[in-house]
């Protein structure tokens, strides 16, 4: 349901003596805020909110959170009816497009990214200069942007729609030549009679030696992941594939930037930073309850990975969906699950914590993710890579949504200056 301006619903805001009134948006799920877009040209004041925390970028029609209630929907669906009943390729229509495919559009859908798999042959050569210990996060930053390099036909919605399917396409394909890189394996071509995960999982795990089966329980277990991650509205890097998009760069360009941002260990690198964290308390045996001391400790920069987030202040859905898969998979592969009972060991401690529960810290999806990707036998510095894999349509559908928004603007934030005032320059050779 789109959104809609208020006229008779306004906010007052008074400063300097007068006054002046601005309207309140409301969604559709009932959240107000304030349009400040006149409060400079009518005051001369801007806002300040560092880190965009209480800052609307957009309106959107994309993603609902309701991070106190520990709520997600993609389109109005709810995450974990999603994650029981759709395939990740079904969701990316969902997300991209704003509807649930119908049988033929799926199947359509399905064949374009099957026959789009395949990297144009010189990419070989452009895998061949990196470094062998590059980190796969920066091959795929890179190689995202180098596509815009092979197809530059100009914006038109047949090309962005060419764009939308390649990249889908074409991300496991380059994750999985990053990873053969990385280990000096020669890199896996795409086979168009595997689904979507049991690809990528051939292109990971098969070599030209020995044929590769990919266990459907475990293709499935990605394929979730997958969908978890699909989109997560306006986070640091959606933000940032917007804020790129804004200046009308194309998307294979904001996607890239998209990738940077995630890497970050605050952002998409928590997941991998949990695995760290809990292979530390392993090693340390025993020391979550020293472990979480440190976290808590103003002094000390340790922070409990996988916890915490900048909306939900409640147990985020995704981590709920995934601690019930985690078993499951381990399980299946036969994997001691030291390392879940460790996680498991740390959310029970923390969540009876007064320090974690006045701050309303949670697991996020990064607290399980890290262990079922270390089941799967993805290694920890490709987990960024699978959270990219997986966001993919939301950025996509992110970037559509920007480009056709009538109120569509380059984004060009404000800041408060606070540097030195006018000051003489000092030439060389009166310095100290
Ligand atoms: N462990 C210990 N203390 C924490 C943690 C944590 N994981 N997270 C937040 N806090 C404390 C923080 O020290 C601060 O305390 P105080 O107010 O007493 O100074 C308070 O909680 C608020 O923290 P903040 O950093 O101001 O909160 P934020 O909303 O800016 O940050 C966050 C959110 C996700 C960056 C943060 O919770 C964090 O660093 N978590 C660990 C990293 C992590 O798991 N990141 C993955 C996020 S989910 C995946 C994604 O969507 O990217």
């Amino acid at each position: 349901m789109p959104t809609q301006t208020v006229p008779h619903n306004e906010a007052t805001i008074s400063y300097d003596g007068k006054s002046i009134s601005l309207p309140l948006v409301r969604g559709s799920e009932g959240e107000t805020a304030i349009d400040i877009q006149k409060l400079r040209a009518q005051t001369g004041l801007i806002t300040l909110d560092t880190g965009y925390g209480n800052t609307g970028s957009c309106r959107s029609t994309i993603t609902f959170i309701d991070g106190e209630k520990g709520i997600l929907r993609y389109r109005g669906y709810p995450i974990d009816e999603i994650a029981e009943k759709a395939s990740f390729l079904e969701v990316a229509w969902l997300v991209i497009y704003g509807e649930l495919p119908t049988k033929t559009q799926l199947e359509e859908f399905r064949s374009s990214v099957t026959h789009h798999t395949l990297l144009h042959e010189n990419f070989r050569r452009f895998f061949e200069a990196f470094p062998k210990d590059a980190h796969p996060m920066a091959v795929c930053a890179s190689s995202i942007a180098a596509l815009t390099t092979f197809y530059q036909a100009p914006e038109t919605d047949e090309s962005v729609n060419d764009s939308i399917v390649r990249l889908i396409a074409k991300i496991p394909t380059i994750a999985g030549y990053a990873y053969k890189h990385s280990i000096g394996q020669p890199s896996m071509y795409p086979k168009n009679n595997l689904d979507y995960a049991s690809n990528f999982l051939h292109m990971m795990f098969g070599t030209p030696c020995e044929p590769y089966e990919p266990d459907p329980v475990l293709a499935r277990t990605l394929d979730l992941l997958l969908i978890l991650h699909a989109d997560h509205e306006q986070n640091c890097s959606t933000s940032t594939v917007r804020m790129v998009g804004s200046s009308h760069a194309n998307l294979y360009a904001s996607v890239s930037a998209g990738i940077s941002a995630l890497w970050g260990p605050l952002h998409g690198g928590a997941n991998q930073k949990v695995v760290e964290m809990l292979e530390r308390i392993a090693a340390e045996e025993g020391s979550a309850e020293k472990f979480l001391a440190k976290a808590k400790d103003k002094n000390d920069t340790t922070r409990l990975m996988g916890f915490g987030h900048r909306v939900y202040k409640n147990y985020d859905p995704r981590a709920a969906i995934l601690k019930k898969h985690c078993g499951l998979v381990l399980e299946r592969v036969g994997m001691s699950s030291r390392m879940l009972e460790i996680a498991m060991k740390l959310e029970e401690i923390a969540l009876k914590d007064d320090y974690f529960v006045s701050h309303k810290l949670y697991p996020n999806v990064d607290f399980y993710s890290g262990v079922i990707y270390q089941a799967l036998g993805i290694p920890v510095n490709m987990f960024t890579v699978m959270f990219a894999m997986g966001r993919m349509p939301g950025w996509i559908a992110q970037w559509l949504e920007m480009r056709h928004d009538p109120e569509f603007k380059i984004s060009r934030p404000r800041q408060v200056y606070t540097g030195a005032t006018q000051r003489a320059f000092v030439p060389i050779e009166k310095r100290g």
